[in-house]
């Protein structure tokens, strides 16, 4: 019998929206590792000639789209947040495409293990069983707070609305067999990824 394909040792990296993921994921490529990110894989998806432009377009019409074919994304997310309908369907159908897409891209990863970022790996079915752990980014939500405003530009209200859309600290937190602590400095980050990074590396020759 030919071999079965080797799955790679996955790591699920998650935290709520500014706690510093994309951060910790770019360093994480840094040192090697292969990133599967399921925030690049739906932008794929809602760009122009993504893959579920068409599905999109049916669902919610002609308007959700912009003129260049991508995701009005402010759009769509302002219909989300009105219509929890809208949402309902715009998930069902970018959320198994989505899965589709980042199970393809951890099988075809390369490196000595994957990191898979995904945001709401918590909330969202069908990654937890995935990992072979669970790697959560955490900072006071103050903090996030801060960052994203600074980030985005967007109104207090807006992120206060994300921030209380997505898992709660605590039910991150107990899900987590690892914790990086985003409360201090990039220089701090970047050290504790650093350190996980051996602890990977070993988790997975050692399987
Ligand atoms: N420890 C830190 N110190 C200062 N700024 C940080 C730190 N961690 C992240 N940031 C900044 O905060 C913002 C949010 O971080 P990011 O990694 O994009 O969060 P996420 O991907 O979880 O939404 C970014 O602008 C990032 O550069
Ligand atoms: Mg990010």
């Amino acid at each position: 019998m030919p071999p079965l394909p080797r799955r790679p040792y996955i790591v699920g990296l998650t935290g709520g929206i500014g706690s510093g993921k994309s951060a910790a994921s770019e360093h994480f490529v840094r040192l090697g590792a292969s990133v599967v990110d399921t925030d690049l894989i739906a932008h794929a998806l809602t760009a122009p000639g993504g893959g579920a432009i068409e599905a999109l377009r049916t669902a919610f019409g002609d308007a959700m789209i912009a003129a260049d074919g991508r995701l009005d994304r402010t759009a769509m997310r302002a219909l989300a947040f009105r219509e929890p309908d809208a949402r309902r369907r715009l998930e069902a159908i970018l959320h198994p495409m989505i899965r589709a897409e980042s199970a393809r891209e951890c099988l075809a990863a390369t490196g000595p293990y994957v990191i898979l970022a995904v945001p709401l790996l918590i909330e969202a079915g069908g990654y937890r069983e995935r990992c072979d752990r669970i790697c959560v980014v955490d900072c006071p939500e103050a903090l996030q707070h801060e960052r994203v405003r600074a980030r985005s530009g967007l109104a207090d209200a807006q992120v206060r609305a994300i921030i209380d859309a997505q898992a709660t600290r605590t039910q991150r937190l107990a899900a987590a067999d690892d914790v990086i602590d985003n409360a201090g400095t990039l220089a701090s980050l970047q050290a504790q990824v650093e350190h996980l990074h051996e602890s990977y590396l070993a988790a997975a020759r050692a399987r």
